[in-house]
């Protein structure tokens, strides 16, 4: 395959995918991310945006030192300061790119920007040239691209590329654009742009319309060869392209479509999980690829011929995005070793704390619980790995309701900064009880929005994987948590989510904590 045909994947999980409402994280739970993106094989991983606030700072700092073989991305506005605040997060980063953005529409540059045409395109020539002082690799979007005038887009990506760009973002800021208009946007900067052969020609697609990744697919028939895109198609508003959906249909439609990734597409559903775990989104039942039903056979006519031939009704094996057979894994009596080998197996590199931890929690699963399958493993790691360095953390619990209590009782412990403190709260319903006791601990300020239960596996004894949406002066966060207890869940979702709050509340107080 010529090397032309190789479409980048740059993942903007982080970054654009942190800007769905109620979706935040934690520099640790990038980290995490990064890492998952890395092994999978991402071409590009944009982090963050350092200019937004000390920890989105912090963050993309701490993914460029721990990242060696993907490319870590920082976003900047077309201002100095944001360029140069990229430039310094990027500094340990064995690749890095500073990935730098100006609007381009008519519309957002009279009322966004309050800038003419002229001013623009200076803006674009100097941002690009100041990037190009921290790295070469320096990626320029013109922001509302599908509504830009053509002859201006022309001149505005002719100038990014003459200022040094080596990749020129297109992209479909309100998801506006459709697959035809799409392909021949790009083929029209492909035959009008004079430089356009100096730089790789890449998309972002937002999902209004439901369109981003058909739109994905067409711009890379067009010519484009870099997909922006989000693990579970997370981001702004309808969410980005969801690159396991946009790397399947290459895979898949090899016939029609003939390019490749470095996608490592049997690591797909776990990433899916730990995004899912981090930021609190659940991934729903009849999502293409990941959700749950994505490969499930309901109809005895379809049931009658995949158990004649899977091909029948699969167009491509479950095996292929990493989904295993449900599997009866360990019971009580399984030891360390076995936990860490099934660990491993299920693609899990931790170290011995968390694989101690890990084995901790494992341990009282299986004390309630009599058969653990894998998909109990994944909850319960993800669940206990990614919550390891939170500053509030849940320590026990007991729930005392039924009939016969005139009003339940919540007897609470959490870890709140190292000091663990108790207090007990009574409320409408058990759950009522449960939010009340964490309240009194935390804080007061914050409104519950959703609570959703459901169950990991099959049968009565099957853990619980609740969902938690708070809400705290128009800032949403989503938080998780899973236990064979549906209490005990739901008190670590809702502390997963109050931990998200804090991230929140120091990304709207940037200079309060620089002081
Ligand atoms: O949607 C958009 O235009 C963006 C740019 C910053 C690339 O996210
Ligand atoms: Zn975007």
């Amino acid at each position: 395959m010529s090397t032309n045909q190789r479409v980048l994947i740059f993942d903007t999980t982080m970054r654009d995918g942190e800007q769905s409402p109620g979706a935040s994280m934690n520099r640790d739970e990038k980290i995490r991310i990064a890492k998952a993106l890395e092994e999978m094989g991402v071409d590009i991983i944009e982090a963050g945006f350092p200019i937004a606030s000390q920890g989105d700072f912090e963050a993309v700092q701490a993914v460029a030192k721990e990242i060696k073989t993907s490319i870590v991305c920082g976003l900047a506005r077309a201002a100095k300061g944001d360029i140069d605040r990229a430039g310094e997060a990027l500094k340990p980063a064995a690749r890095k790119r500073i990935h730098t953005f100006l609007a381009v529409s008519d519309l957002h540059m009279r009322v966004k920007l309050q800038m003419t045409r002229e001013a623009v395109l200076q803006a674009v020539t100097d941002s690009v040239t100041r990037a190009r002082q921290y790295t070469d690799d320096v990626e320029w979007s013109g922001e509302d691209s599908t509504r830009a005038d053509h002859d201006f887009l022309c001149r505005a990506v002719e100038a990014a590329i003459n200022a040094g760009a080596r990749t020129v973002n297109i992209p479909d800021t309100v998801g506006y654009t459709v697959p035809d208009e799409y392909h021949a946007l790009i083929k029209m900067l492909k035959n009008r742009v004079p430089n356009i052969d100096k730089a790789v020609i890449s998309v972002h697609c937002h999902n209004d319309l439901g369109l981003a990744v058909a739109n994905s697919l067409a711009a890379v028939q067009a010519g484009a060869r870099q997909v922006e895109c989000t693990i579970n198609g997370l981001g702004e508003r309808a969410g980005n392209c969801a690159m396991e959906e946009v790397v399947m249909a290459l895979r898949t439609r090899k016939d029609h479509m003939p390019y490749t990734t470095g996608i490592k597409t049997e690591l797909i559903t776990r990433n899916s999980h730990l995004v899912s775990t981090i930021t609190g989104f659940p991934v729903q039942p009849n999502k293409a690829i990941v959700g749950a039903n994505a490969f499930a056979h309901e109809s005895g006519i379809h049931q009658d011929g995949m158990l004649k031939d899977a091909s029948t009704y699969e167009i491509m094996t479950p095996e292929s995005v990493g989904l295993r057979k449900s599997n009866l894994v360990m019971g009580k009596l399984s030891g360390s070793r076995a936990f860490r080998s099934k660990l491993e197996e299920l693609g899990y590199k931790l170290g011995d704390n968390a694989v101690s931890d890990a084995f901790k929690r494992f341990k009282d699963l299986a004390d309630k619980k009599r058969e653990i399958f894998d998909e109990d493993i994944i909850a319960l790691v993800d669940d206990s790995v990614v919550r390891e360095n939170d500053r509030i953390k849940f320590v026990s619990l007991e729930i005392v309701c039924g009939t016969k209590i005139a009003k339940p009782t919540a007897d609470l412990e959490l870890e709140i900064d190292g000091v663990v403190k108790q207090t007990k709260a009574t409320g409408d319903g058990p759950v009522d009880a449960l939010f009340n006791a964490i309240k009194q601990l935390t804080t007061n300020t914050q409104h519950m929005q959703i609570y959703q239960v459901h169950a990991v596996t099959g049968g009565t004894d099957a853990q619980a994987e609740v969902m938690v949406r708070l809400e705290e002066n128009g800032k949403t966060v989503q938080g998780q948590g899973a236990d064979s207890d549906t209490l005990v869940a739901s008190a670590r979702a809702y502390v997963n989510a109050l931990n998200k709050l804090l991230v929140k509340r120091e990304k709207s107080e940037p200079a309060a904590l620089r002081a």
